[in-house]
């Protein structure tokens, strides 16, 4: 059965893109991503899932910096519930999700380029560096009401050079982050993920 996915971004919008790509190619054929939401008027991803025929808004999330002030999280949790999702996805959305948001939908994940629980928050590649790591990556987990905290789907690892760049890192990052999203997405909408405390099976 078809499940229904809003997808939260904040910036340039490769995973979103990375996530409709699988979608329009098939792996994930039965998804359909119903809106793509910013709390970033100015961010790219807006423009490049309009130009691939999604309805694209950036939605106020009000005048808080990190989070959602009380007329921007009813803003948020009004268009989730109208739109009947069953999951929100979050692809480089920078801010801390309320749980009334968490709680309006089956589940939410985040993807986020570290190896958690290490390096979690903001600017994790740069953190990465600055404590001189040999392997870093990106994790896809479920969203709890922590701060990158959610019971863990699929981590990827890169090694990280001695000359690496926080930008180098970071590419080498989200080019495994466009392969684990989709996978975590696949399994979750075929009901293949079990979750047991902190652990979550994969049913193969
Ligand atoms: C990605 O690297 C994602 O993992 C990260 O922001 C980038 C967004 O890129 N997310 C976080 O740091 C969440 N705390 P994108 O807009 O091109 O997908």
């Amino acid at each position: 059965m078809t499940k229904r996915a809003i997808i939260l971004i904040s910036g340039r919008g490769s995973n979103l893109l990375a996530i409709i790509k699988a979608v329009k190619e098939g792996y994930l054929k039965d998804l359909e991503i119903i809106k793509v939401i910013s709390d970033n008027p100015e961010a790219p991803g807006i423009e490049k899932a309009k130009a691939e025929g999604y309805d694209a808004t950036y939605v106020s999330p009000g005048a808080k910096k990190a989070r959602f002030d009380e007329e921007g999280l009813k803003r948020y949790v009004g268009i989730i519930r109208e739109s009947g999702a069953n999951y929100i996805f979050l692809a480089g959305f920078m801010r801390i999700l309320d749980e009334k948001i968490i709680n309006s939908v089956d589940a939410v994940l985040n993807i986020h380029p570290s190896l958690l629980p290490s390096f979690k928050g903001l600017n994790a590649q740069k953190q990465a560096i600055e404590y001189g790591v040999k392997v870093s990556g990106c994790t896809v987990h479920f969203v709890d009401a922590g701060v990158d905290t959610g019971p863990i789907i699929i981590q990827r690892t890169v090694p990280v050079y001695a000359d690496d760049t926080e930008e180098s890192l970071a590419e080498r990052i989200l080019a495994e982050e466009h392969k684990a999203y989709p996978y975590a997405i696949k399994k979750l909408i075929e009901d293949k993920l079990e979750i047991h405390g902190r652990i979550v099976k994969i049913k193969e």
